[in-house]
């Protein structure tokens, strides 16, 4: 299956828009020839990567809350989408500590007001539901969790993220049943995929953003956890798996309404000091400029890695980089930005067009 053909042409409802997932979806959406219709908030200051790849230019963008269930689903009718993908988020596991409510209301009720409003469209419509690794219970024994396993969540971020799935679920049971989804015309899946990484990312409070803060600052860098290891993945991965999914479920309704783990091959799962050294070593950064932060952290699950068997035999679906690959990609595109001055969306093409020369 060629995805470009199955989203060409197609009007694509994209919630997220602005942040670092969204964007990058954004313009590989639209290099796909798709007219996609955004829904979010503002992009935060000092972490603009949409407005740096001039976002309006590639949208049409609704700046609006998640929480605004009417508004939500005036603008998703009004579009008449034939794919929703539903990113928004609060999605950051020490925020949604201080804000745990405000993270319930958007991960969770958030995601019942995205299937509400594609209850009421009333034409076929396919939806995939991003989540995350974190909602498996997760006893830390370093078993790969596969789609079935219990769900879970000890902070309030994985927590709303494991009832967003339980939602989903309830919608799909409740309304969208693949058996009947000649009636109602809608297919439901979720995806969960590990930590993203690559180029653009500027969020607070999240490794490589530190770390490349850091590197243009000409500071020391301040690394916490840094045995903890992670299913590291290049962003262009579990796009290029929601993309397909997406697709499959167009072209096959009914048969892919399902969740499916994307994540890297287990044994790229690296510690936080690994993916540290690799990207300061790709920047050419000599200045030994870590530093290590023992002191006590709110608690974040340290040993977590996802089983893929299922997303590869149901949907073809792979890994195309390495880890080695996945850091030089990243630490490529922020230093081009950053100290060789190219254009962002030009950079985001550029690794779109040489990971597809990867299938
Ligand atoms: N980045 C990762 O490592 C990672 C890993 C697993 C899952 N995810 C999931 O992928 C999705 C995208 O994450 P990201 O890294 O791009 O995050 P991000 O913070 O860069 O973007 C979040 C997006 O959600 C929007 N949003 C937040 N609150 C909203 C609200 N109340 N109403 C409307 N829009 C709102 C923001 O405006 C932004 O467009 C999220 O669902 C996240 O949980 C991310």
């Amino acid at each position: 299956m060629n995805i470009r053909d199955i989203y060409k042409g197609k009007r694509v409802f994209l919630t997220g828009h602005t942040g670092f997932k969204g964007s990058w979806l954004l313009t590989w959406l639209h290099d796909m020839g798709a007219e996609v219709k955004g829904y979010a908030l503002a992009p935060q200051a000092g972490n603009e990567l949409y407005h740096d790849i001039g976002g309006d230019e590639l949208c049409t963008s609704v700046i609006a809350d998640i929480r605004d269930a009417d508004r939500l689903a005036r603008e998703m009718k009004a579009f008449a989408p034939d794919f929703v993908f539903h990113l928004a988020a609060q999605p950051l596991v020490r925020l949604s500590y201080a804000i745990p409510v405000e993270t319930f209301a958007v991960n969770a009720i958030g995601t019942a007001h995205v299937l509400e409003a594609m209850r009421q469209l009333g034409h076929p419509c396919t939806g995939v539901m991003i989540t995350t690794d974190k909602v498996y219970e997760n006893p830390e024994t370093g078993v790969p969790f596969r789609e079935d396993d219990k769900l879970g969540g000890h902070d309030p971020y994985s927590a709303s993220k494991a009832a967003a799935e339980i939602v989903i679920a309830s919608y799909r049971s409740s309304y969208f049943q693949s058996g009947r989804i000649a009636e109602h015309g809608i297919s439901i899946s979720s995806a969960r995929a590990g930590n993203v990484i690559g180029g653009g990312d500027m969020a607070g409070d999240r490794i490589v953003p530190d770390i490349i803060r850091a590197l243009i600052n000409d500071r020391k860098i301040s690394i916490r956890n840094p045995l903890a290891t992670r299913p590291w993945e290049h962003v262009m991965e579990p796009l290029q798996g929601y993309l397909l999914l997406g697709a499959l479920q167009h072209a096959q309704p009914g048969q892919y309404d399902t969740c499916y783990n994307f994540g890297p091959y287990p044994d790229h799962t690296k510690s936080v000091e690994v993916l540290a050294k690799g990207l300061l070593d790709r920047w050419g950064d000599d200045t030994n400029r870590i530093e290590f932060d023992r002191s006590p952290q709110p608690k974040e699950a340290s040993l977590l890695n996802l089983d893929i068997t299922k997303a590869g035999a149901e949907l073809g679906w792979t890994p195309r980089l390495d880890f080695a690959e996945t850091v030089n990609f990243t630490a490529d595109w922020y230093r081009d930005r950053h100290l060789n001055g190219m254009d962002a969306r030009a950079l985001i093409l550029r690794d779109i067009q040489k990971f597809e020369s990867i299938a």
